[in-house]
């Protein structure tokens, strides 16, 4: 089953609008005639001026989180709504700086998800465990449990529009990384629950991308995996270089 090669990068809370315009403008000469899919997940305040200033290339802009209802008294959230008409396209869910800092539980990712489907936001599922979790023999139970709760009970026809994003807790900006052994081991894992909950076939269509101190020199043995369709990253993607580094290394797979 061919599926997109993805690279995504997570800016978290870093750069203000100018600087993102200044990023996109340097990244592009630099990745023009790549194949694979190049996101973004800015501030909320980025996405606009990112998506105008990505406008003409293949980088889809989005967001790292949102709010589960439609609009309401909810002092400080946003809504996927407020996210499309800025010009997101797809938005992070469950990123586990979301879970741990600010303790969003797995029935509230769930309803996110569910309103990100609704509202045509393309939801990047996050999910991954701790090193403590990994290291009491965990990891299987955990990443069930974040995947089952997260996408039981999903409109029938939207199932395939989703991208599912493995990080685990303990490489992401610890300069760790998984293995490409264990990375794949654990994707092939994660695919196996997919397709439990969702049908084989689904399954094979979802993307799963992975997540936790990818840098240019270790994003090769990475995406070279069976399972691995991409990645998630965070730091290397603050600097145009190292981030249009990554997409190359990817493009030569
Ligand atoms: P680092 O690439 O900095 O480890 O961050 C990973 C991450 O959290 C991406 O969402």
């Amino acid at each position: 089953m061919a599926r997109d090669l993805i690279i995504v990068g997570n800016w978290k809370m870093y750069k203000t609008s100018r600087e993102a315009a200044h990023f996109i403008e340097q990244l592009l000469p630099k990745i023009e005639g790549c194949k694979a899919r190049v996101f973004l997940a800015v501030p909320y305040t980025s996405i606009s001026t990112a998506a105008a200033a990505a406008r003409l290339a293949k980088v889809e802009v989005g967001a790292q989180n949102m709010n589960d209802a439609r609009d309401g008294a909810f002092t400080g959230e946003i809504a996927a709504l407020m996210l499309k008409e800025a010009g997101a396209s797809f938005v992070l869910l469950g990123h586990s700086e979301r879970r741990r800092v600010f303790g969003e539980s797995d029935t509230f990712i769930h309803r996110k998800v569910v309103r990100a489907l609704q509202d045509d936001l393309l939801p990047v599922l996050c999910v991954g465990e701790t090193l403590e979790e990994r290291e009491g023999g965990q990891t299987e139970e955990i990443l069930k449990k974040q995947i089952d709760s997260a996408l039981v009970d999903l409109p029938e026809e939207k199932i395939g529009e989703l991208i599912l994003a493995y990080e685990p807790v303990w490489a992401i900006g610890t300069g760790k990384i998984a293995t490409p052994e264990i990375a794949q081991e654990t994707h092939a894992f994660c695919r196996k629950c997919l397709g439990d909950l969702l049908g084989k076939r689904k399954a094979g269509q979802i993307p799963i991308l992975y997540g936790g101190s990818v840098k240019p020199e270790n994003v090769g043995s990475l995406v070279s995996q069976k399972d691995i369709d991409g990645v998630l990253v965070g730091g290397a993607s603050l600097d145009p270089e190292s981030f249009a580094e990554i997409i190359q290394q990817c493009e030569g797979i």
